[in-house]
């Protein structure tokens, strides 16, 4: 509204991959506008399809779509649809969705439910019954004080232990960000979430990604659980996918659960939602315009090479400063967790956290930080910049956070 200018480096809500002022981008939205303004998928139209086939390309284990409007209707579409696919599998008590605590799913009724932030959670409830968390794989605070890498994880038990306590024929579905977003850039040793596909694969259990944030090169790989080597059965995605252009979100499934929902329709075994915006043409057309940009730009080894160098300048600059306990990334994903004492790892407090936030604003620098996750533990800031930031800019974020963290914390908040 001044004029004055900013460093983006939380790419608005974690979205905008591909920067702003996207002429591609633009362009194709103002020529889908005059081609086809609205159309609904109820039916379908040649911008959705394309981008369907397009998608599919991308994740060939999981070539079929239900496009929506964001990322928490994208995770209502999948837990819906796998507690339909388990009743029409004859397993009609296969409802309970297993999540993680600090993850975020979502800001509807279902996907709250099955987000683990008690702050976020609180004055919401009742929410909706039969979703259940189990313990983070939060490195820095292990739930299990594993000093040594295990194989498996005692994080990733944590999900059979629930799954056996529950009865594996009550539980329809896991659900795990590769990355835990905002709930502190949670990033897991390289072979948990391996760990966890083969535990919902020996009980029987759906496996959702939940690829909202780290979709769309935003951890260094097209989708990040292709980085990390698993097969899920449903995989959601929203922002990064129009880079935040246009609302879009979609729900990818595997063919065995896109095949349940075939034949007669009067069978009642067709999926019954209907989504009045969602795979909108004018955002599927930008989805398409962005993936281009994405593809021709190579931004995805960008986001693996440029988050490698922001995250060793972070270290390099950060680690002196008493009030950091860690610093850690995947790609263009990095959080810096803010303690008062290394020892204790007590976090800062949030007056501690808006300070900071608001040193940033002053000098220039756009960041995000961890909000309403768990009572007096909100103390990770979070970067997530748009893939095309560069060495510059790297450095001025960088400068300006050891400054900042510094000032804050000579006040002792
Ligand atoms: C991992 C994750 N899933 C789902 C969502 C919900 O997406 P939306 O805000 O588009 O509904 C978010 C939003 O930040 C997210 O971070």
């Amino acid at each position: 509204m001044d004029g004055r200018p900013f460093l983006d480096a939380a790419a608005g809500l974690w979205c905008v991959n591909v920067g702003y002022g996207r002429q591609e981008l633009i362009d194709a939205g103002a020529r889908q506008l005059s081609e086809l303004a609205y159309y609904p998928l109820t039916q379908s139209h040649p911008a959705a399809i394309q981008l369907g086939e397009r998608l599919g390309d991308l994740l060939p284990h999981t070539p079929h779509f239900y496009f929506s409007n964001s990322g928490s209707e994208a995770n209502e579409v999948a837990f819906k649809l796998v507690r339909q696919y388990w009743r029409q599998q004859g397993r009609p008590d296969k409802v309970k969705i297993l999540s993680r605590h600090r993850a975020y799913h979502g800001s509807t009724l279902g996907a709250l439910s099955a987000t683990g932030q008690g702050e976020r959670r609180r004055d919401y409830g009742p929410l909706a019954p039969g979703f259940i968390q189990v313990a983070a794989a939060y490195c820095y605070r292990c739930p299990f004080d594993e000093s040594a890498p295990q194989a498996p994880h005692q994080c990733a038990l944590d999900f059979e232990r629930r799954i056996r306590m529950e009865d594996p024929d009550t539980v329809a579905a896991i659900i795990v960000e590769p990355v835990v977003a905002g709930g502190g850039v949670l990033v897991a040793p390289d072979d948990y979430l391996a760990q966890v596909a083969g535990i919902a694969r020996k009980y029987d259990v759906k496996l959702i990604v939940d690829e909202v944030v780290t979709g769309f090169g935003r951890t260094g790989d097209m989708f990040a659980h292709v980085g990390y080597g698993i097969k899920p059965d449903i995989v959601t995605m929203a922002k990064g996918l129009a880079s935040g252009y246009m609302p879009i979100g979609a729900t990818a499934v595997s063919e065995d659960i896109f095949q349940a929902f075939m034949g007669d329709p009067d069978s009642g075994r067709h999926f019954r939602h209907v989504n009045t915006f969602g795979g909108h043409p004018v955002a599927a057309a930008v989805s398409l315009a962005n993936i281009d940009v994405i593809e021709q730009e190579e931004l995805v080894g960008r986001s693996r090479e440029q988050g490698g160098i922001l995250l060793r300048q972070l270290k390099e600059a950060l680690s002196g400063l008493p009030w950091v306990g860690d610093i850690r990334g995947r790609g263009l994903l990095v959080g810096i967790e803010l303690v008062r004492d290394r020892s204790t790892k007590e976090p800062v407090s949030n007056p501690f956290m808006r300070s900071m936030a608001r040193f940033l604003i002053d000098h220039g620098i756009l960041a995000g930080k961890a909000t309403d996750v768990e009572a007096s533990h909100n103390n990770v800031l979070m970067f997530a910049p748009p893939l095309i930031i560069n060495d510059d800019e790297c450095e001025i974020l960088v400068d300006t956070v050891a400054r900042g963290i510094a000032e804050i914390g000579a006040q002792a908040l």
